[in-house]
């Protein structure tokens, strides 16, 4: 079969996604497929039209690419895809929304509320120490961290959307678990020296990912469990992960659920792709399943 990678696009996450893609890309074609890459702009459909691909594998991350606008325009093409559909991919990007439905569904989230930029700016929305980020954007592109004790309201950027999520900051370690095919896979515990940002995500050398994490059965399980509950609330389909801080001091009470990304990041050393391997699953196995599990 014939597969257009998507890749690129126009999000503030567009290098990261070059990258997942190009590195599946390359990976399908070494399974044997023959692949066609497309950077997804305005001329997207003339250029599916002209590549006629059996499926699409949406390499996009962030808005636009995981937001359920593009799942909308396969749909209307009839193309098959992977990872999740229109629905579970629009709420999954609204940080706000998903909260409410992993509310909803028993999984324990930090309180959070949607304000306008000037209001931030002008006070404390929350209690310090709280957290501010645009509400659908993923890599923590701005994303602000007001400390306990901090002089003032941030002073967001103008680049920054006009209404903002302002999330009471949940202290403790970075964990992550992937859902493949109804299952979870294992947990990485992520290291930084500092925040885990954009260039700890993906500087060489930028964090350390232990996997399987170093911490008690009690709470692997519940990341597992609170991942394939987190996907199945929000409906989400193949591949997702779904992002955790787990204050110790707390035990099983200190689990907080972060979000669950619907289009997780593909290089070979994402967290998604590492999780696979330690369960025996190849790079190349792994976007091979993503392709035989597309649908629409
Ligand atoms: N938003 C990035 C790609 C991730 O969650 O992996
Ligand atoms: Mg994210």
């Amino acid at each position: 079969p014939k597969v257009a990678v998507l890749l690129g696009g126009p999000s503030a996450e567009r290098e990261v996604s070059l990258s997942s893609g190009q590195q599946c890309a390359a990976a399908l074609r070494e399974e044997g497929f023959e692949v066609v890459e497309i950077d997804a702009g305005t001329d997207l459909v003339a250029r599916l039209d002209a590549a006629a691909p059996d499926v699409v594998f949406n390499a996009l991350h962030g808005r636009w690419g995981e937001d359920g606008c593009v799942q909308g325009l396969l749909e209307w093409l009839g193309l098959p895809y992977t990872h999740s559909g229109v629905l579970a991919s629009a709420l999954a990007m609204d940080k706000q929304r998903s909260k409410q439905v992993f509310r909803a569904a028993g999984l324990p989230v930090v309180e959070s509320v949607l304000a306008g930029k000037a209001e931030v700016r002008a006070r404390h929305v929350l209690s310090p120490p709280y957290v501010v980020k645009p509400n659908n954007e993923g890599s923590s592109v701005g994303v602000y961290l007001v400390h306990e004790g901090s002089n003032g309201p941030p002073q967001l950027d103008e680049s920054m959307p006009e209404t903002v999520m302002v999330e009471t900051y949940a202290p403790g370690r970075e964990l992550t678990t992937t859902v493949m095919g109804g299952q979870a896979l294992g947990v990485t515990d992520i290291i930084t020296d500092g925040w885990y940002d954009y260039d700890a995500k993906y500087k060489e050398g930028g964090s350390r990912h232990v996997v399987p994490a170093e911490i008690p059965d009690e709470i692997t399980q519940a990341c597992q469990n609170y991942a394939l509950r987190a996907h199945e609330a929000l409906g989400c389909r193949g591949l997702s992960r779904t992002d955790f801080r787990w204050n110790e001091a707390r035990g099983l009470e200190g689990l907080i659920l972060l979000e669950t990304n619907t289009q997780p990041g593909m290089t070979p050393t994402s967290l998604s792709p590492e999780q696979a391997q330690v369960a025996g699953i190849s790079f190349g196995a792994l976007c091979r399943w993503m392709v035989e599990d597309a649908s629409c």
